[in-house]
């Protein structure tokens, strides 16, 4: 079981990485002026690549929490059901950076690096929220 969880936990890092740059090259995005295309190339090429980087990371993570959840190791308890909600809302921001990158890359954003920065920093909110379930089991 430790073995799982320390594979777990590291795909859980590695994910994590993906969820907190990639909305990173979104702010840097919607700042490139409109006759930079060179620039807009080189960050479109980055966020593609580290978008299907991140994605296996993501479901490497969460199919290893549901072994450890339902392998028979005894985890029960609202916690894991309140921490399980909280990935399902990571796995729609995790889709939803996958539908901005489409915009982007069709040239339609119409959003401002401002709206870009808040974006960025709901990732560490929920972080903040699973680490404190997992290790504490409030409930
Ligand atoms: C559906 C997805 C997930 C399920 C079912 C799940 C389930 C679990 C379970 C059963 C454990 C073992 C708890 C223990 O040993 O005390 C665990 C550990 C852990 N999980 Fe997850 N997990 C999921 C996704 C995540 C995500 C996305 C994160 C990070 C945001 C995360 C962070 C952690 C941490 C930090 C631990 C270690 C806790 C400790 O050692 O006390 N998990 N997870």
């Amino acid at each position: 079981m430790l073995w799982l969880k320390a594979f777990h936990i590291f795909f859980v890092t590695s994910w994590f990485a993906g969820l907190f740059y990639l909305p990173r090259l979104f702010v840097n995005l919607a700042m490139v002026p409109a006759d930079s295309h060179a620039e807009r190339e080189r960050l479109l090429l980055m966020a593609g690549k580290l978008y299907r980087f991140m994605t296996p990371l993501g479901v490497l993570a969460v199919v290893l929490g549901l072994w450890l959840w339902f392998g028979g190791f005894g985890f029960a308890g609202g916690w894991l059901h309140l921490k399980t909600a909280l990935v399902v809302l990571l796995i729609i921001y995790h889709g939803y950076c996958g539908r901005l990158l489409q915009v982007f890359t069709r040239g339609g954003n119409d959003k401002s690096h401002v709206w870009f920065r808040f974006f960025n920093e709901l990732p560490v909110l929920v972080l903040l929220a699973v680490i404190f379930l997992a290790v504490l089991k409030p409930f």
